[in-house]
């Protein structure tokens, strides 16, 4: 195959996303943790699955940054993640340095790549990303709002058992307890959802929504989810890859939109090949926007924490 993309972090996340971009057949992929033997042996058992599975790109497993060289795009998903009780800011500090000195290898080895920013807390760590690589806004973004949407997808589908991929859900604001789920923008095949499903029951959906990981993170005990995150960071990469202007919830640089800017935030992008190709403004009623500014300025007390002003 001649494009590539690299999976920083071999652990859950990062070794699905690295099995469902092998399944999805359209690049090579170099998988990068400094855990020596743990990124190479996963790398070498999803390269033995394809010939069952029915796919041909190399899945390379590596402890050097440097193999990342020429990557198209590039996948964060190194990083601590939470315990059970913890919020995804708790890991602040922590999944700052990491994903710091990961950005420094990017801008090194792959400055030319698209970068999906996975590591939690989410919105901050893809602005860090952003300020350390020093790449153009729209070439780093956040995966986040594809899996909150998702989320709430599959919410919905169970409380009307119609098919999840049926419907079509918009959640915005950042990746934590101040996410932002539109109910307003949330339809089955077309059809509003305030037609099909009463008021009390899309408001425990949407609160269901917004605390999604956290349900799966007390289920799992030691860790988060994977397998969700995974899927929606490959359909990123699919959107970019063939340029389908798709278009996707993700975590954003705001330069004014909704009133806001200096931060990375939940938006609707149209997703491209150049990464971020348009930030899309929807008419929010004022509860709405309260909410997406809330969580925006929630973030920008954590971004002094760090250190950004
Ligand atoms: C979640 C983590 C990965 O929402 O942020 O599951």
């Amino acid at each position: 195959m001649n494009k590539k993309i690299a999976v920083i972090g071999a652990g859950n996340v990062g070794a699905t996303t690295a099995m469902y971009l092998a399944e999805a057949n359209f690049a090579d992929v170099v998988l990068v943790d400094i855990i020596e033997g743990t990124p190479q042996g996963k790398g070498l058992d999803l390269c033995q699955a394809g010939p069952v599975r029915g796919y041909n790109g190399m899945v390379t497993g590596t402890n050097k940054m440097k193999d990342i060289k020429g990557a198209d795009i590039v996948i964060m998903t190194a990083g601590l993640p939470r315990k059970p009780g913890m919020s995804r800011e708790d890991l602040l500090n922590m999944n700052a340095d990491i994903v710091g000195g990961v950005a420094k290898n990017i801008k090194k080895f792959a400055p030319k790549s698209t970068v999906i920013v996975v590591s939690n807390p989410l919105d901050l760590m893809t602005f860090h990303m952003q300020k350390v690589t020093g790449f153009p806004a729209n070439r780093v973004l956040g995966q986040a709002g594809v899996l909150d949407s998702t989320r709430m997808r599959t919410f919905i589908a169970m409380e009307l058992g119609v098919a999840m991929t049926d419907v079509q859900a918009m959640v915005l604001g950042g990746h934590g307890d101040t996410m932002v789920p539109l109910p307003r923008y949330t339809t089955v095949s077309g059809v509003p959802i305030a037609e099909l499903i009463p008021a009390d029951r899309i408001k425990a959906i949407a609160k269901r929504t917004a605390g999604g990981g956290g349900e799966i993170v007390k289920l799992l005990k030691t860790g988060s989810a994977y397998y969700a995150p995974a899927a929606a960071s490959v359909q990123m990469c699919r959107a970019i890859f063939n340029d389908e202007k798709k278009v996707l919830a993700a975590s954003a640089s705001l330069t004014g939109q909704y009133g806001i800017k200096n931060i990375y935030i939940g938006v609707p992008v149209v997703l491209g090949a150049k990464g971020v190709e348009k930030i899309l403004e929807l008419k929010l009623n004022k509860g709405e926007l309260k909410s997406l500014q809330g969580s925006a300025s929630t973030y920008k007390e954590h971004l002094k924490i760090m250190g950004y002003k």
